[in-house]
C-alpha cells in the first residue's frame, strides 16, 4: 500500500494549460478543435509505435526491462574500490546521457567532495577533441588510478577513437598491456565496428550497446548506466522510473498519454502556429544537462530533409536550452518580446533535495526584508511561476513538466517520456527519427580530410570546391 502511494507521488506531470488558445489566444495557442482533429492521428501513431515495438523494431522501449543492471552494478562496485577517477571518452549520444544523469543525480561539486565521503571515483567526460581540454585532463589524473570508458556505438567515430588512441598509448607506455586491460573498458556494439574488433583482439573488458538502439536513445543501455553506476547512482531506480512512464504511455488517448500529448502539442505549435523553436528551461541546475541531452534528441531525430515518402520537408523544431532563473537575466527578454516563434517547456521541481533558508536581515530595508524567512527553492519556483505568467501574458505558448523531486525514478520517467515523445513526433512529421544522415555527412567529410582510406573521392570533391571558392575575409 505504501509502495503504491509512493508511485503516485513520484509521478511527473505535463501541464499544458498554457499551450492552448484559452491561455494565449487562438493565433498562438492550440485550439480544442485542432487538438480534437489530431486525436485520430495520435491514436494511429500510437498504434504504429506499438506495432513496431512488437516487431522488435523499437528496442529502446524495452530497455527498462533489460537484465543488465546487475552485472553493471557489480562491475562498478568492484571498480570503484580500485580507481580514483572515471573518464568517459565519447561524443553525442555516447556522452550527453551520462553527463545528464550525473548532473541530475549527484552533487554539482561531486569531484570536489572529499574522497572518503564521495566513496566513488571522480567523474569526467571528454566529448571533444579540443587539445587544451584533453591535455589538461591527462595532466590532472594519475593513469594508474583511472578507469577509462570508451563509448561508441559505431566504433569508428573520429573524435572518440582519437581520444581512445591517445589514452591507449599512454596506458601502454605507463602500465603496459596488462594495465590497458585493467584501466580501459569499452561500451560498443556487440558485433560490429572497429572498436569491437579491437576489444576482441586486445582482450579488453566491454559492455554492449543494446542491439538496435541508436546513440541518442541509448542512455538507458550500458552507455548511460555504467557511468551512472560508477558514480553510485541508483540505476535500478532509473529503469523503474522509465518502466513506470512506459506503463503510463500505454494508451492511445491523448488525455492519458503524456508523451503523446507532448508530441501533438509541439507538432501543432510548429506546423500550425509557426513555433519553429522549442526552448527547454528547467528551473534547476541539476536538470540543465537534461535539457542539453534533449536538445540532441529532438534536433537529430526530427531535423530531417526528407520524409519517409521521399518528399523534401526540412522538418524539425530547433531546440534551445535555457536555465531558470539564470537565463531570466539573459534570454527571457527575447522570449517575452522578440519574435513569437517559440514554445517554452519549463521543468519545475516541486520539492528540492536541499532547503536553504534566507535568514532575517536588513529589517528596515523594505526592498530586501521581504526575502527574509523564505527558502531559495521557494524563490526559484516563484520565479518559474512569474516567468510562466509573463510569457503567457505575452501570448507565448508554454508548458511545464512538474517533477515532485529529482531522484532516479523521476529522472527515469522524464527520459523515457521525452524519448517516446520524440518518436511520436517523428510519426507526425512523417520522417525517420532514428537516422542522422546530416551527421554522417560531417563524419564523412572529416574522414576524407584526415586521409582515411576509402574516402579519396570525397576528399577530391571537397578540395575541388575549396579551390573554386574565393574566400572573403576582412
Ligand atoms: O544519436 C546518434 O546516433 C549520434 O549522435 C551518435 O551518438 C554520435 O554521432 C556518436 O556516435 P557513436 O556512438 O557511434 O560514436
Amino acid at each position: 500500500m505504501a509502495d503504491a502511494k509512493k508511485k503516485v507521488t513520484d509521478q511527473i506531470i505535463l501541464d499544458y494549460t498554457n499551450m492552448l488558445s484559452d491561455a494565449v489566444g487562438p493565433r498562438d495557442g492550440i485550439t480544442e478543435r485542432q487538438l480534437k482533429k489530431m486525436e485520430a492521428r495520435a491514436a494511429e501513431a500510437h498504434w504504429g509505435v506499438g506495432e513496431q515495438r512488437r516487431a522488435g523494431k523499437l528496442p529502446f522501449m524495452d530497455l527498462p526491462y533489460g537484465d543488465y543492471a546487475g552485472p553493471i552494478i557489480k562491475y562498478a562496485a568492484d571498480a570503484a574500490k580500485t580507481f580514483d577517477n572515471f573518464v568517459v571518452l565519447g561524443i553525442g549520444g555516447s556522452a550527453l546521457g551520462p553527463i545528464a544523469i550525473q548532473s541530475a543525480l549527484n552533487s554539482p561539486f561531486y569531484n570536489l567532495i572529499d574522497k572518503k565521503d564521495r566513496k566513488r571515483p571522480r567523474f569526467f567526460v571528454e566529448d571533444n577533441v579540443d587539445p587544451e581540454r584533453i591535455g589538461a585532463m591527462l595532466e590532472l589524473i594519475d593513469p594508474k588510478k583511472t578507469l577509462f570508458n570508451v563509448i561508441t556505438k559505431s566504433g569508428s567515430t573520429a573524435e572518440t577513437m582519437s581520444a581512445f588512441i591517445i589514452v591507449r598509448d599512454m596506458l601502454m607506455k605507463k602500465l603496459g598491456a596488462k594495465g590497458l586491460k585493467t584501466n580501459m573498458v569499452a561500451t560498443t556494439d556487440s558485433k560490429k565496428g572497429l572498436l569491437r574488433d579491437i576489444v576482441d583482439a586486445e582482450g579488453l573488458r566491454s559492455f554492449e550497446v543494446t542491439e538496435g538502439v541508436g546513440g541518442r536513445f541509448s542512455v538507458l543501455t550500458p552507455v548511460g548506466l555504467l557511468p551512472a553506476a560508477m558514480a553510485g547512482i541508483d540505476i535500478k531506480g532509473l529503469l523503474a522510473g522509465a518502466a513506470a512512464m512506459d506503463k503510463r504511455c500505454a494508451s492511445g488517448l491523448l488525455s492519458r498519454n503524456p508523451a503523446l500529448m507532448g508530441a501533438v502539442l509541439q507538432y501543432l505549435a510548429d506546423s500550425e502556429k509557426g513555433k519553429t523553436i522549442q526552448v527547454m528551461m528547467p528551473y534547476s541546475n541539476a536538470l540543465r544537462d537534461i535539457a542539453d541531452w534533449f536538445r540532441q534528441l529532438w534536433a537529430e531525430s526530427l531535423g530531417k530533409k526528407y520524409a519517409l515518402d521521399g518528399s523534401v520537408v526540412h522538418a524539425g523544431q530547433t531546440p534551445i536550452k535555457a536555465l531558470g532563473a539564470t537565463d531570466q537575466h539573459s534570454q527571457v527578454q527575447l522570449y517575452n518580446e522578440g519574435p513569437n516563434n517559440k514554445t517554452i517547456t519549463f521543468i519545475r521541481v516541486e520539492s528540492f533535495r536541499r532547503k536553504v533558508k534566507i535568514p532575517a536581515a536588513y529589517k528596515n530595508v523594505s526592498g530586501l526584508a521581504y526575502l527574509s524567512g523564505h527558502e531559495m527553492g521557494e524563490l526559484l519556483n516563484t520565479e518559474e511561476t512569474a516567468t510562466e505568467i509573463a510569457v503567457t501574458a505575452n501570448k507565448r505558448p508554454n508548458c511545464t513538466i512538474r517533477m515532485p523531486e529529482i531522484n532516479a525514478r523521476t529522472v527515469g520517467q522524464l527520459i523515457y517520456m521525452l524519448e517516446l515523445q520524440t518518436v511520436y513526433a517523428g510519426g507526425f512529421y512523417g520522417i525517420n527519427p532514428f537516422d542522422q544522415p546530416g551527421v554522417e555527412e560531417g563524419k564523412v567529410a572529416t574522414y576524407a580530410l584526415m586521409g582515411r582510406p576509402g574516402y579519396e573521392k570525397q576528399r577530391a570533391e571537397i578540395e575541388k570546391i575549396s579551390r573554386a571558392t574565393r574566400r572573403k575575409t576582412v
